[in-house]
């Protein structure tokens, strides 16, 4: 009777991932290799954004601010990710995500409308060189539109903490107040930490601001440490005036980018997935991420912008061209980014979903 008892059971006890399902039941963040976490808060920041409050599992090893992870959600079954930048001070046991809906954005969407309290949400990909460890100055300035609050709300929690006598200037620019992300923790941050001079500036009354009235707002613009998070049109718009001191400027960018055309116009070409036993012919110059997904295939992907690397696969052979940089390769066995890259012939593929 033991003996037939133990029989059944022993295919469970020795296999890590049936025990962490069985685990699951009792406590959904309990996991031998992933970092699980429950979502204890979720609040309205404005009409299209929500901030996440998470308690991470265990192993859950800390994050910079300015960082992002890629926060994975179930939906339909099917686990989804996109990568979203810590919002609160760095060291915090809780971390909280905030996350901007986009339309037409499943993951973003399923947090703006669907993600609660109790949930359990997966965290990967932590990562991101947009941190104060690029300070070169005394006085630091920052620059941010709309969501890109996100990342320099925790870099300025974090300088309040550990440095709160640096002088910090920060230029955000939103729509109007409705629309201004952390619109009141902004002014209570600026009340009681005078070393932060906090200028907002609300396009729907004062237009959007060129580079030269974010230079006139901040004095020494272009000989100070800044960091910039928005938009790609208003980050080259600031550009030139690091041209003297480019290593002053930090930016991040949570727009996909302007993909550079690749010259001549290539006819369809044929893509094999060889790990997937499937093939597909492309149609048009999108990147292969989106190719692939028009096939109805997920492969694992996370800022969709060249950043995360996430979406990383081996190119087995053919030839591709980075999208980002116009490069072209031929190099078998390399090393390939989905979402920023396209195919100039016929390519093989090895792809993680
Ligand atoms: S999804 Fe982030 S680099 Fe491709």
């Amino acid at each position: 009777m033991l003996q037939n008892t133990l029989k059944r059971i022993s295919p469970i006890l020795f296999n890590p991932k049936l025990v962490e399902v069985a685990l699951q039941a009792f406590q959904p963040t309990a996991s031998f290799d992933e970092i699980r976490a429950t979502v204890v808060a979720v609040r309205k920041e404005t009409h299209d954004t929500t901030s996440i409050t998470l308690k991470p599992n265990s192993l859950f090893k800390g994050m910079k601010s300015g960082q992002y992870a890629r926060v994975n959600v179930e939906i339909n079954g099917r686990r989804v990710g996109r990568t979203y930048s810590l919002s609160v001070v760095e060291g915090s046991a809780l971390l909280r995500f905030t996350v901007k809906q986009i339309e037409g954005g499943a993951v973003s969407t399923y947090i703006n409308s669907n993600l609660k309290a109790g949930d359990t949400v997966v965290l990967d990909s932590i990562g991101g060189e947009f941190t104060l460890a690029k300070a070169k100055t005394s006085t630091l300035q920052f620059v941010a539109a709309g969501s890109g609050i996100t990342p320099v709300m925790s870099m300025l929690y974090t300088l309040e903490k550990t440095a709160p006598q640096t002088p910090v200037q920060f230029f955000y620019i939103s729509r109007n107040r409705d629309n201004r992300i952390f619109a009141d923790e902004l002014d209570a941050l600026a009340a009681r930490w005078p070393a932060l001079t906090l200028i907002n500036h609300d396009s729907d009354t004062q237009g959007v601001p060129t580079a030269e009235v974010i230079a006139a707002a901040l004095p020494g613009f272009g000989s100070l440490s800044t960091w910039v998070c928005g938009p790609r049109v208003m980050l080259e718009g600031i550009q030139p005036f690091f041209s003297a001191q480019p290593e002053l400027l930090v930016t991040e960018t949570f727009m996909p980018p302007v993909f550079a055309k690749a010259g001549d116009d290539m006819g369809p070409v044929s893509v094999v997935l060889d790990n997937l036993n499937r093939s597909f012919t492309t149609e048009g110059d999108q990147p292969l991420l989106q190719q692939i997904e028009a096939q109805g295939i997920q492969p694992q992907n996370g800022c969709r912008m060249g950043i995360c690397a996430t979406c990383t696969c081996l190119k087995v052979q053919g030839a591709t061209q980075n999208l980002l940089t116009g490069e072209i390769s031929n190099a078998p066995n390399e090393l390939i980014k989905l979402c920023s890259t396209r195919a100039l012939s016929d390519i093989t593929l090895n792809i993680e979903l």
